[in-house]
């Protein structure tokens, strides 16, 4: 989803930006600018450099055994050998010197065996339902034979996050009123369009492909029937006409980013779920004051709720409450039945990513994409079992789920969500922990954690314990409201944020831990031009980047960042950037891959040799005034009656090595 402000009639969905956590905490920003009064006094410095600065002294100040472990940003080069690329705008994509980029698959391509040709002038909901959907996020490339290392072969899982209905059909329009115009048969195939998309791959002669007749491909859609378990399963709020028992829903939808789990099954999170349903319930409403909290308004983004019944918050108040959680599904079997996770919380889950923590338990991070709300983490009650897969099939049902309170002098807390603990009583509404759960945004405001500038990908770094938080922006951040953490006002360009838990960096790291430190790996936007922006000193005119949103990090433990906004904030597409995490080149962001215009670059994913790197290039020719019939790109097919299509790519080396190097 993209991630900037533009005017109304633009056609990008904007409702991610709505920040609708009320009332963020003031108190470390207030002891911040008081702090930074004087030192912007003391040096004449603008806040929100002075801020940059000062929480690099903050942080060396409180804490000397840190301010050694973390490198200075100065001297030494980057261990990535490739020659990277420029900044720009352009209908195609580029790759350095010596890199190919191959297209894997395309909104409308055949992904179950019987799958009909595409054809954008007569697309339908049948026909979209066994094809690929639009709007590719997270991806996950799975391994087969199942628990090998193969590298040639695999399942590429698929996100498909959200609809640009005037990209995918002819006649309707540019922008919100054109995709408030879609007729009955549209809003079907939009929700056949939605969920994900599993494909085998393989690799032969230097190319990738689809293996059309696998027996693994299938779909899920927005009408996939899922289980719904964990403590919120069968809780009255989940109940509806269509199910009484709270226990199943249909479909999943806008599953932005995701991860996998020890055990090879797949997470996918559901994020802006609030801009699907419309009603007067919103304003006046029994749970209005729940749907504010989650963004669900009077008149959602999509006219699906005058075509699809169960999106009338008037007449089904409790659909939306079946949607914001964590799905696990089992991509090795095609059958398997998909299951919200309801342990893992409420909240628009950006992703969902995991590390094995030292005793065996397993910690997924999550971040609540939206300005000034939340990182979370989820610790399973009971270690995984490597031996027995079946042992692991409900383990993410039981465990405890914590939200993070970054305190500026560099150390953390994780707060237990647990009802009956601390304010999580009947006295404040939480009579259960499903209470808790289902409406986890306001049970974390009471806890008072960090507000942040919307966290997208939280995810653990296996080479140094590290976890690092992708915040993309919040323009709306005033110089009030600036903490340590978010040390910027009026943040256009987002930072990324470096957790370390305990023992990160050793073979005992305690991802459980309800304490860890933190400090700031980079800050966005142009050097030398956008106030507080910070990386190594060597970054190149062309490695600096804005809008961070997901991230991969490769064998050697570098991290490869996949940006969203970067038209909007800074005027040069969205790409990816690379930089070592570690040693002399630590933070020296270089420019590896640049979009075509209008698009985000998502689900940045290695083969175990990593000589691949998929990525999920999403909503292609999204720009101001786009449509079907003229939209600013017709990447990747550049066909004259072909739009633009979503597509996953693969790019390889053209001598066969490793990505980066
Ligand atoms: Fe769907 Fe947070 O981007
Ligand atoms: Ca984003
Ligand atoms: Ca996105
Ligand atoms: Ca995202």
């Amino acid at each position: 989803m993209p991630d900037t402000y533009v005017p109304d009639d633009a056609p990008r969905i904007e409702i991610e930006d709505i920040g609708s956590n009320p009332a963020p905490r003031e108190t470390i920003g207030e002891v911040m600018e008081r702090r930074l009064s004087r030192r912007a006094a003391l040096f004449g410095l603008g806040g929100a450099a002075a801020a940059a600065t000062l929480t690099d002294q903050l942080l060396a100040a409180a804490e000397p055994a840190m301010a050694q472990a973390a490198v200075p940003m100065t001297g030494g080069p980057s261990s990535l050998t490739f020659r990277e690329i420029p900044h720009g705008m352009a209908q195609r994509d580029a790759v350095p010197e010596g890199y190919e980029i191959q297209t894997v698959i395309r909104w409308g391509d055949a992904v179950v065996p019987e799958a009909p040709d595409f054809d954008p002038m007569a697309q339908t909901p049948e026909k979209q339902a066994q094809q690929f959907g639009y709007n590719n996020d997270f991806l996950d490339f799975r391994p087969l034979p199942q628990g090998s290392q193969n590298s040639d072969r695999g399942l590429l899982v698929v996100n498909h996050e959200y609809t640009d209905t005037q990209l995918m059909f002819p006649g309707i329009g540019a922008g919100r009123a054109g995709r408030m115009r879609a007729t009955a048969e549209q809003s079907q195939t939009e929700l056949m369009a939605h969920g994900l998309s599993v494909v085998e791959i393989r690799r032969q002669t230097g190319r990738w492909q689809v293996v059309q007749n696998s027996r693994y491909n299938r779909r899920i859609t927005g009408e996939t029937e899922i289980r719904i378990s964990g403590p919120a399963a069968g809780h009255d709020l989940l109940k509806t006409a269509w199910d009484p028992t709270g226990n199943r829903v249909l479909g999943t939808l806008n599953n932005c980013a995701g991860g996998n789990t020890p055990w090879g099954t797949i997470l996918t999170a559901e994020e802006n779920f609030n801009q699907y349903f419309s009603g007067e319930a919103a304003r006046n409403g029994a749970q209005a004051e729940s749907y504010r909290r989650y963004g669900i308004e009077a008149q959602g983004a999509y006219a699906w709720s005058r075509h699809i019944e169960r999106f009338d918050l008037d007449k089904h108040p409790n659909e939306p409450n079946r949607f914001g959680w964590i799905v696990e599904f089992d991509p090795y079997d095609p059958n398997s039945v998909p299951v919200k996770r309801t342990a893992l919380g409420r909240f628009k889950h950006e992703g969902a990513t995991h590390a094995i923590n030292h005793d065996g338990r397993v910690v997924i991070y999550s971040g609540d994409d939206e300005r000034f709300d939340y990182v979370y983490k989820f610790v399973t009650a009971r270690p995984w079992n490597p031996n027995d897969r079946a042992a692991n099939r409900d383990l993410l049902d039981e465990g405890t789920l914590y939200v993070a309170r970054f305190h500026d002098d560099g150390k953390m807390e994780w707060l237990p969500l647990v009802h009956g603990q601390g304010p999580l009583t009947a006295a404040n509404g939480f009579h259960s922990q499903a209470d808790v759960l289902i409406n986890t945004r306001r049970a974390a405001d009471l806890l008072q954690p960090t507000p942040m500038d919307r966290p997208e990908d939280v995810e653990a770094n296996p080479a140094n314990g590290r976890v690092y938080v992708m915040l993309t922006n919040n323009s709306n951040r005033t110089a009030q409201q600036v903490n340590a953490s978010n040390p910027r006002a009026r943040n256009v360009h987002g930072h990324v944020i470096e957790i370390v838990p305990p023992g990160a960096g050793t073979s005992s790291v305690d991802h459980a831990s309800t304490e860890g430190r933190w400090e700031i790996f980079l800050m966005a936007g142009k050097p030398g031009f956008d106030a507080g922006a910070r990386y190594h000193r060597a970054t190149s005119e062309s490695g600096w980047l804005s809008c961070p949103d997901n991230c991969a990090f490769d064998s050697k433990g570098r991290l490869w960042i996949a940006t969203d906004g970067a038209p909007s904030a800074a005027g040069v597409a969205d790409g990816i950037w690379a930089a070592d995490t570690q040693g002399a080149g630590r933070a020296l962001t270089k420019q590896f891959y640049r979009a075509p215009t209008g698009a985000e670059v998502c689900g940045p994913c290695f083969t175990p040799d990593g000589r691949t790197l998929f990525l999920a290039i999403q909503h292609p020719g999204d720009d101001a005034g786009s449509t079907f019939e003229k939209p600013s790109t017709r990447w990747p097919d550049f066909a004259e009656n072909m739009p633009p299509r979503p597509s996953v790519i693969a790019i390889v080396k053209r001598d066969g090595g490793e990505i980066g190097s």
